[in-house]
């Protein structure tokens, strides 16, 4: 979910709608604006920001105090009532919230039996209730009833409230869900993440967990839950309005992949230099020792992130001989783990504040472990609560299907684990040089790819109505054809399943007739041979093949139904190049179904909830 907050001079409406859109990523089920003249008034609706700008057509939408919602559902479906802001029952608080209370049925029944009566089924409405239920009873401020409200929840929180009382003022608090604070002149800005606020200012304040924020148009005060005072500390930002615009791209998923030739270079940026081949980390150069020495590294994410550290795996197994375990942060940390005081835990998010993922980083902190983050959003709660990290430096990433965020991941895991070899003595001299000179070139050879991308939207065509799809891959494209699949069931909604080539005769064959399209990562590499069993085998059963291979392989051409060519590259880096085409073919599929390729169904960007 996303949040925006304005109180100033200025008019909040715009500033919260044009927020909204740029938090929308974060979900698109409802969305919702409270704006504070004499009263405070609450517009909301199903669907997305769009709708709400409808909904709110000939409305009084004046004010200068406001605060905005997007939802991604949790409890209750998406519909009218449940879109945010809630009031509580008495209309004293207005109130938006991201996270998960977990407890809310226990309160909910406590605040019943108190008299209250719920119009939602949400946890967020049993929240502004709570705290109305203090406030009244009390008789306490409202910054003093939302932080006593807070000591009774257990859960996840972002929230910001206005009370009818103090009409002047916000109160924000986080735990678990991001909330950051732009400071203007005679003016405060309120979000999720900071897209919404670098239009107006690159200063703000990242709220930690158990922060408190009162917020009026010239003073911010900051305070935990528990009441003790906290300077705040204002952070200067580098973000470039156009970073988050579609300069002329009809959606930001095909900017994104476009953008890779750059988003790459940015990566490896005063890390690799090639005249000298050296390789530098400054985020996790003290714990380069740490690494050379692990006797196991854990990876863990979500989603793409994970798809990225099975890439990973295969990296550090390779250059720096030490056995790697990949895992789902959602199955990691339920699963009582083992982790030793001496692992190495390697935790990979886009966002930086996949809760799943955050969690597993606590346990694996708890155990003693030392955590590494491998994150994009600078400042994100991954980065701040994980021992040492590199950024990915791939900018802002809107699309909720990730591309270029994958690449950066796979292209850090790759100069780590380069450098851990190399230090280690398991990566010899001259591969280490051979693979810093083809990183170099790897932005030139994606634009070449790029540079296909009318023969690839051409070819995709053909494939437009098919209802299941498979991808195979061997060895480091392995991961590959799983991110393929991911990709085109996540924004076509195409049933598509990933596997490695040879395990398909153990089941997924079965499936295989004229009208299931096989996507092949089938570059040259050792398993070269192998893979081109393999197509045989689908041949062999009249399913279609579309193939990636190597610039020049024509044996593979005369075998499959269709062939997209790419430049050679050295077998570890493959993964950047071969994933290019399943991006852009999972794109123009999903743009000719006529699906929302941005903001696909039931999914979300960021996921601040367990
Ligand atoms: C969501 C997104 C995926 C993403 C995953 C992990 O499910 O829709 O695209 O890969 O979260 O996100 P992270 O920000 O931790 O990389």
């Amino acid at each position: 979910c996303g949040i925006v907050g304005y109180i100033g001079k200025r008019d909040a409406y715009p500033i919260l709608i044009n927020g909204l859109k740029r938090l929308e990523y974060r979900g698109y089920d409802s969305a919702g604006i409270a704006l504070r003249t004499d009263e405070t008034r609450v517009f909301k609706c199903k669907g997305k920001v769009q709708d709400l700008e409808n909904h709110v057509e000939g409305l009084d939408i004046s004010g200068h105090i406001g605060i905005g919602h997007t939802r991604w559902a949790t409890h209750g479906e998406p519909n009218d009532e449940n879109a945010h802001p809630h009031r509580s029952m008495n209309n004293k608080f207005v109130i938006i919230h991201n996270g998960i209370i977990e407890n809310y049925s226990s309160l909910r029944e406590k605040l019943i039996r108190r008299g209250y009566k719920f119009s939602s089924e949400t946890d967020t409405e049993v929240l502004a209730n709570l705290i109305e239920y203090i406030y009244l009873k009390g008789n306490v401020t409202a910054e003093m009833a939302v932080r006593l409200a807070l000591s009774k929840v257990v859960g996840a929180y972002g929230l910001v409230v206005i009370c009818e009382d103090e009409p002047d003022q916000l109160v924000a608090a986080r735990k678990g869900s991001p909330l950051v604070i732009g400071v203007g002149k005679g003016e405060y800005f309120l979000a999720s993440d900071a897209t919404p606020i670098i239009e107006y200012t690159q200063s703000v304040i990242y709220l930690n967990d158990d922060d408190v924020a009162i917020i009026s148009r010239d003073e911010l005060t900051l305070k935990t839950i528990h009441n003790d005072k906290l300077t705040p500390h204002i952070q200067e930002l580098d973000l470039d309005i156009e970073q988050i615009e579609k300069n002329g791209y009809e959606h930001f998923m095909l900017k994104e992949i476009f953008e890779q030739t750059q988003s790459i270079k940015d990566t490896f940026r005063g890390r690799v230099v090639p005249a000298s081949k050296e390789l530098f980390l400054g985020g996790i150069n003290e714990v380069i020792p740490k690494l050379v020495e692990a006797r196991r590294i854990l990876i863990i994410g979500c989603g793409t992130s994970w798809h990225a550290g099975m890439v990973g795996e295969y990296l550090f197994e390779e250059f720096a001989r030490v056995p790697v375990e990949v895992e789902y942060a959602s199955e990691f940390r339920y699963r009582n783990p083992v982790i030793y005081n001496d692992d190495i835990v390697l935790a990979i998010s886009q966002s930086g504040e996949t809760a799943d993922t955050l969690a597993a980083i606590n346990l694996a902190k708890e155990a003693g472990a030392t955590v590494l983050g491998i994150c994009n959003v600078v400042g994100s709660s991954i980065p701040r609560n994980t021992d040492a990290g590199v950024y990915t430096h791939a900018g802002p990433e809107i699309g909720v299907a990730s591309t270029k965020a994958f690449t950066a991941q796979v292209t850090v895991l790759t100069m780590m684990a380069m450098l851990v070899g190399y230090r280690k003595g398991t990566l010899s001299k001259e591969e280490y040089e051979k693979h810093i000179d083809e990183l170099a070139c790897l932005p030139e050879k994606i634009k070449s790819i790029l540079d296909k991308s009318e023969a690839i939207k051409e070819l995709s065509a053909k494939y437009v109505d098919s209802t299941n799809a498979l991808y195979l891959g061997r060895g480091y494209l392995f991961p590959v054809a799983l991110e393929g699949a991911l990709k085109l069931k996540e924004i076509s909604y195409i049933h598509a399943e990933g596997y490695p080539a040879a395990e398909m005769k153990h089941g997924p064959i079965a499936l295989i007739d004229e009208q299931m399209p096989v996507f092949v990562a089938a570059t040259k590499d050792k398993s070269y041979e192998k893979i081109v069993s393999n197509i045989q085998e689908v041949k062999a059963r009249k399913g279609h093949v579309i193939a990636i291979v190597t610039e020049g392989d024509t044996v593979i051409k005369g075998m499959a139904d269709h062939v997209i060519e790419i430049p050679e590259t050295l077998e570890a880096l493959a993964p950047l190049l071969t994933v290019i085409p399943f991006q852009l073919i999972s794109y123009y599929i999903a743009v000719l179904r006529g699906c929302n390729v941005d903001q696909p169904r039931n999914l979300a960007k960021s996921v601040t909830v367990e």
